[in-house]
């Protein structure tokens, strides 16, 4: 049963009190009021982005960012938690459409069929706890570099996990654990699915062919994304983006009309929420790998796997609900990264996304600003639930 948020209900965020419906958002409004056909369109980031924009180096220069002394990630690799039941997470993941890779009595590894040896580790422990996501860097140097951070754990090497490779723990101005790892070996390759053909109006490619499909999980892909909850929104900022080459891609701000008010656009405005990826040059990243958004509690939103396409999706939408989870907010189309979104509760009630069809971007994509006011969060689906707000 999928729980929502009465429809004209509001909660406040950001300050405001935000509708929690998609109508009111303006999504369900045609533009200028008269009723057309909806209509989609694939367009440059340039014009998606409009002119609220700056270009990365010039945001990193104003912003006293220097790349050339950033540790480099080279790519997200996978979600650490504790949890009190090992048996019932481990259930719910291979229903969400993971593998175990490796266990002990106590840690358990799970895989998805990408380059990773694991997506997802898990630790018995007795209370559920955030162990931070977990990040590649692209050498040892990077590890070391990581390690005269203050709050850093020493250099460990992992031992028993699949791939081996070593390890450093920080923590971030509130707290959060961040961890960077360096020598996995790649995993390997596995089977991917098949591309299905598509027919739409004018372009039929699918003659005298047929789409079938399994009922299942929908199976994971990789690690996609991850984003926290946080108070100190603009210490935070500084901190990921001065130590390691995280971009931001889209900043949400609401209005400041007061002198004191400061944004890393320059503008009257206060940031209130950062997507960011991972900045690897030239080379096309997902839109977002990790985002902040300002709250009144500190802790972990959510993280969310990547799969093939949306029938995988809808159909391990379907799994999850007949074994009896609880949605959480999906399947819809976000705008900010494009994904399909689908997110669900975890039995010990973490919140865990499948995606399918995001964005991409490189070093050219502009950081963007949009007004969190006229909040963007998808363009069809369910309403926003309140909890996916808090
Ligand atoms: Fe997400």
């Amino acid at each position: 049963m999928v729980q929502t948020a009465a429809p004209n209900v509001s909660y406040e965020q950001w300050g405001e009190k935000r509708p929690v419906t998609l109508d009111a958002a303006g999504a369900l409004e045609t533009p200028d009021g008269r009723v057309k056909p909806n209509t989609g369109q694939t367009i440059e980031d340039l014009k998606a982005i409009g002119d609220e924009s700056e270009s990365l180096a010039s945001w990193q220069s104003r912003n006293g960012i220097d790349p050339s002394r950033q540790i480099k990630i080279v790519k997200v690799s996978h979600m650490r938690y504790q949890h009190a039941d090992l048996d019932v997470i481990v259930k719910f993941l291979i229903d969400f459409g993971m593998c175990i890779a490796h266990k002990t009595d106590d840690e358990i590894w799970f895989r998805g069929y990408g380059p990773d040896q694991y997506v997802y580790y898990a630790r018995r422990g007795t209370e559920k706890k955030f162990l931070g996501g977990a990040f590649e860097v692209e050498t040892y140097g990077d590890l070391e570099k990581a390690a005269t951070i203050p709050g850093a754990s020493d250099i460990t090497e992992m031992k028993e996990a699949p791939g081996g490779g070593h390890i450093v723990t920080l923590q971030d101005p509130e707290g959060f654990l961040v961890n960077l790892i360096y020598g996995q070996t790649p995993a390997p390759q596995s089977a991917f699915p098949q591309k299905v053909i598509y027919n739409n109006v004018h372009d039929k490619p699918r003659i005298r062919k047929f789409n079938r499909f399994t009922p299942g999980p929908a199976a994971v892909h990789k690690l996609g994304h991850f984003g926290l909850c946080v108070q100190n929104f603009d210490a935070m900022v500084e901190w990921y983006t001065k130590n390691f080459n995280f971009a931001p891609t889209d900043f949400l701000y609401v209005p400041m009309p007061n002198d004191d008010a400061k944004s890393t656009s320059g503008k009257k405005i206060k940031d209130v929420a950062v997507f960011t990826h991972i900045d690897r040059g030239e080379d096309p990243v997902d839109h977002h790998t990790f985002f902040m958004t300002t709250n009144k509690t500190t802790h972990v939103h959510h993280c969310s796997f990547e799969v093939h396409d949306y029938d995988t999706q809808q159909l391990g939408h379907q799994w999850l609900a007949k074994e009896g989870y609880t949605s959480v907010w999906g399947i819809g189309r976000h705008i900010l990264g494009s994904q399909i979104f689908d997110y669900w509760w975890t039995p010990d009630m973490n919140m865990i996304e499948h995606y399918a069809d995001g964005d991409l971007v490189n070093k050219d994509t502009p950081v963007g600003w949009g007004s969190a006011g006229h909040e963007s969060l998808a363009v069809w689906g369910p309403e926003v639930p309140q909890w996916f707000l808090e």
